[in-house]
């Protein structure tokens, strides 16, 4: 494939998805959080967003997000349990190009006076980190001061046990400072950090004593700029270390892709959660402790039952292997013959020809989308009907739409489908790691 045609491709898709801006609202929805307990979950692109881009359209932005997936499966596939005190695992690090992944940030602040960080929102990363002031290599100017924090608590020790329980945590040296430090890489960046603790505040609730890493540096790239938050389920998340705040639970609903203004919201803890909402078992993988499985068994499109080999959707703890939703990976991807047969059978019921475009495989002339078959993903106990929206992207020139789904990339050995954000719009998603469920309802979360 030359050059041109790959150039001409990429123009193609430029234009390709077609999303509305949407009118004057009656508030500002980027005004500060107020009394609301629930926390705004703001698009990285989108308008609240200090990474908004203004001389990017917002579609191209789109391309570019869904461009790292496949670097964001490479990750979810190096999170596999470590044992305390061997070599820090540290996977190695992508071809010299900066990448920053992360789709979603949530207004935080650290410490007393409140400092400000725009975190990206990681429902499989366990742990919290934001860069520290002195940084070498941190792209951002807003970076976490402890001497300028009253509630600073220092760093945790090396021999604590939460620093045990660190992804990538370093050998305690056998002289000099005690400080937990950690290195890990993140989507091609390799960082080292010490563990600290202080105040967390996150909408109207602040954590005390909140342990989480201050970046002392980076190299090969570009971690995201104001720090993340880890929503996984393993022991040094925020669901495990607010454990007697948010008693194991949590959700949240993500905006439309087309809703640049606005935001989705997450909400912390038993109270406020939708009360009826249908279920399906969390798996857990206690060799892959921060991800959220669940056990998909089926996918229908239209009327047909995708014939599928149980093979690629079982959930197996040591392989990896099953099904994950996640808050980090645009667009959905299934292992390669799950893809293709789903792939297939959607052709099968729409008329072609059909064009590739970037990531997405199945492109066709928009006036046959009446063709287009519903997808529902099966999960035991719980039918997911994905609505249009949620399975199509459009042209902005109006002629073409593309199922919005795609293969894992064949570099990254995966095992893993990922449930991705494109088909989790306008849906609210509840996580009980307490009585092992997840819930899904239709929301229009804007
Ligand atoms: C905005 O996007 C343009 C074009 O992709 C890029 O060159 C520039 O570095 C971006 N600016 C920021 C601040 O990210
Ligand atoms: C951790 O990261 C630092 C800074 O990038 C580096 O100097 C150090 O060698 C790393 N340690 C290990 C064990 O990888
Ligand atoms: C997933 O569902 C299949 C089909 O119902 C079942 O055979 C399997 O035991 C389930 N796996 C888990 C881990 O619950």
């Amino acid at each position: 494939m030359g050059a041109n045609h790959t150039t001409t491709s990429f123009l193609f898709f430029a234009t390709l998805l077609y999303l509305t801006t949407t009118t004057a609202i009656a508030n500002d929805p980027c005004a500060s959080e107020g009394d609301d307990s629930d926390i705004s979950v703001i698009p990285i692109y989108g308008n609240c967003s200090p990474f908004k881009n203004y001389s990017t359209s917002w579609e191209t932005t789109i391309i570019d997000m869904a461009s790292k997936d496949p670097l964001r499966l490479q990750y979810l596939s190096t999170l596999v349990a470590t044992k305390r005190r061997k070599r820090a695992s540290v996977a190695p690090i992508a071809s010299g190009q900066a990448f920053n992944i992360g789709n979603y940030v949530v207004r935080v602040k650290l410490g007393t006076p409140g400092q400000l960080f725009f975190m990206v929102l990681d429902t499989s990363t366990d742990e919290a980190w934001v860069p520290c002031t002195g940084c070498t290599g941190c792209s951002s100017t807003a970076t976490y001061s402890p001497q300028a924090s009253t509630t600073y608590g220092g760093p945790v020790a090396c021999y604590a046990p939460r620093c045990g329980q660190v992804r990538g945590a370093l050998p305690c040296p056998s002289t000099g400072s005690n400080a937990c430090t950690f290195n890990q890489s993140y989507a091609g960046s390799t960082f080292s950090a010490t563990l600290v603790q202080d105040y967390l505040k996150l909408a109207t609730d602040a954590l005390p004593n909140y342990a989480f890493g201050c970046v002392n540096s980076v190299s090969g790239g570009s971690i995201p700029a104001q720090g993340l938050l880890g929503l996984g389920r393993g022991p040094v998340s925020l669901l495990s270390q607010a454990w007697s705040r948010y008693s194991g639970v949590f959700s949240y609903c993500l905006p439309s892709f087309k809703s640049y203004y606005f935001s989705g919201s997450l909400k912390l803890g038993p109270t406020g959660q939708p009360r009826r909402i249908r279920t399906t078992p969390l798996l857990r993988n206690p060799r892959r402790p921060s991800l959220y499985y669940v056990n998909l068994t089926g996918v229908t499109v239209g009327r047909v039952r995708v014939p599928l080999q149980s093979e690629f959707l079982a959930f197996d703890p040591n392989r990896g292997s099953g099904t994950i939703i996640d808050s980090g990976t645009v667009i959905t991807r299934f292992v390669e013959p799950v893809y293709n047969a789903i792939r297939d059978e959607f052709r099968k019921q729409v008329k072609g020809p059909f064009v590739s475009i970037g990531a997405f495989d199945t492109c066709f002339v928009k006036s046959y989308e009446n063709l287009a078959p519903l997808i529902k993903f099966q999960f035991t106990g719980l039918d997911l009907t994905l609505p249009y929206e949620n399975i199509l992207i459009h042209s902005s020139n109006g002629w073409v739409a593309c199922l919005a789904m795609a293969a894992a990339p064949n570099n990254v050995n995966s095992v893993l489908n990922v449930i991705a954000n494109y088909q989790q719009q306008n849906l609210r998603i509840l996580f009980d790691t307490v009585n092992n469920k997840v819930g899904i309802a239709r929301e229009l979360c804007n």
